[in-house]
């Protein structure tokens, strides 16, 4: 009898997925390519402007066409999202609908001759953008009140996460380092882009990446930096 339950404890350790525990990472580092893949690899950054950018917009050239998020939106929806006008307006649509989809239309697509993004970033990178655009996706217009911008968070309670995880690297007022515009003034006119980099962090620099606690956490976090102030 105790061989049996042995054998069995045993069976049940060997038979464990091992992988179930990487896929927050590798989201995280997906949301990460998503946003800014040349930086993440160290890749030198395009020079020319992305090929399916539209000549309709004269905005933005060069390397900053190249970024998925460019044509597809912080809020994954494309032109029926915040870059349905403004500077970003492309006419592109969002991969929202790709929640759940396999992995290999994502990469299918990154190879495709729309976007010819094949041999510039290696099979791993691929699966990453792929684990984060068919797992990694969030109801954004539940965490983010589509109109007037406001994270639908506890800016208490993420007070608490920013002063312990946030504030050695930005300050309690959100106002470091000092080559980039604080965090109260980027929170609330952007909180599709900055809710993605609490829950991926910022390419190529040491900041965490908070998808691994539950959603809410980053919501509240977010709906925290609101209350920074803004210059
Ligand atoms: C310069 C603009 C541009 C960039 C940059 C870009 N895409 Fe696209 N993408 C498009 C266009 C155009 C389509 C065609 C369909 C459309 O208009 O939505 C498309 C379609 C897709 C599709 C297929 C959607 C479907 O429903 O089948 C996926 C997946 C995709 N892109 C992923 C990505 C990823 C991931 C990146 C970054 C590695 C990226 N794209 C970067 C322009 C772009
Ligand atoms: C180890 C240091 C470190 C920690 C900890 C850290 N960050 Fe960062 N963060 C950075 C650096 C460095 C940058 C990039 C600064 C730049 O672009 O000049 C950055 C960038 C950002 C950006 C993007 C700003 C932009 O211009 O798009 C946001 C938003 C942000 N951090 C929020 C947070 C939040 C919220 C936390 C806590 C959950 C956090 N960071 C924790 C170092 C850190």
């Amino acid at each position: 009898m105790k061989k049996i339950i042995y054998l069995t404890i045993v069976a049940a350790l060997m038979f464990q997925p091992v992988l179930a525990f990487a896929d927050d990472a590798s989201i995280a580092r997906g949301g990460k390519l998503y946003d800014k893949w040349f930086k993440v690899i160290g890749a030198e950054k395009p020079a020319d402007t992305h090929p399916a950018w539209p000549a309709s917009n004269t905005k933005k050239k060069g390397n900053a066409t190249h970024r998925c998020k460019s044509c597809h939106g912080w809020d994954m929806m494309g032109k029926d999202g915040a870059y349905a006008s403004g500077s970003y307006k492309t006419g592109i649509g969002g991969l929202k609908h790709l929640q759940g989809a396999d992995n290999a239309k994502v990469i299918a697509a990154m190879k495709d001759a729309t976007h010819g993004f094949a041999g510039k970033m290696d099979e791993q990178d691929f699966i990453d953008i792929a684990d984060f655009v068919t797992k990694g996706q969030i109801d954004i217009d539940a965490v983010i009140e589509r109109e007037s911008k406001m994270a639908n968070g506890d800016a208490a309670n993420g007070s608490r996460y920013y002063g312990t995880v946030c504030a050695g690297c930005h300050a309690k007022d959100g106002m470091l380092p000092k080559d980039m515009p604080p965090l109260g003034k980027l929170a609330n006119k952007n909180p599709w882009e900055i809710i993605q980099k609490v829950l991926n962090g910022q390419p190529d620099e040491k900041m965490p990446a908070m998808r691994a606690f539950d959603l809410q956490v980053s919501v509240d976090i977010l709906a925290y930096l609101q209350t920074l102030p803004k210059e």
